[in-house]
């Protein structure tokens, strides 16, 4: 059977700072994280009758800290502009905090409509929803096991989606750092989620 595995980058420097978007590298725990996935995800490509591992893609964003995350896995490697994170414009390297004080009425309007909420100058839960549909597309497409090493807001909407959560709980998905979700297409067009985290 066919397996897709869905993991944020690891811990960025960003991250570190909690700053929002920019194309930052990893942190030492991010660093860690990358070296750790090779083992993690080895140990759960399925196997074929010859009991041979099944092939691997691996689709990444176009942003350093996926492309990172995913350099010492041994398998053919895609990048997607599509998988690139949420652009949050104008808030774009500021903490939360930092908008809630510089931009309050964003911050607010945000916070009461997170699925439509567009950033000036960015993108919405919609907008993301509405760009990572080709990639969902041939993402279902695709015969083959896939690990997907995106960014949170574009996970949620593909695991929103995969899993058919109603859309107003997208921007609301748990997507926690240095954990690996592994779905499982089941026969009857459901998928098993198990969420794996890597110590
Ligand atoms: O940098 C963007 C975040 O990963 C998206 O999270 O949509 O909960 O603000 P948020």
């Amino acid at each position: 059977a066919r397996k897709i595995w869905l993991t944020r980058h690891g811990e960025s420097e960003y991250n570190q700072l909690a700053l929002i978007g920019g194309d930052s590298g990893l942190s030492s725990n991010g660093e860690a994280y990358a070296a750790a996935l090779p083992a993690v995800l080895k140990s759960r490509v399925p196997r074929d009758d010859e009991d041979a591992p099944v092939p691997v893609c691996v689709w990444t964003s176009t942003l350093q800290r996926t492309i990172r995350t995913a350099r010492h896995l041994p398998f053919p490697k895609v990048q997607w502009r599509a998988l690139d994170e949420i652009d949050a414009g104008i808030c774009d390297g500021l903490t939360y905090a930092q908008i809630a004080e510089t931009y309050p009425d964003e911050y607010a309007a945000r916070k009461a409509d997170k699925l439509r909420y567009r950033y000036p100058r960015g993108e919405s839960y919609l907008d993301v929803i509405a760009r990572t549909e080709p990639v969902i597309l041939e993402m279902e497409r695709e015969g083959e096991s896939l690990v997907v090493v995106s960014h949170q807001a574009v996970l949620r909407v593909i695991l929103g989606y995969l899993t058919a959560r109603p859309q107003q709980e997208i921007p609301s998905i748990s997507i926690p750092l240095h954990t690996v979700i592994e779905l499982t297409p089941l026969p009857d067009g459901t998928v098993a989620v198990e969420y794996i985290p890597v110590p």
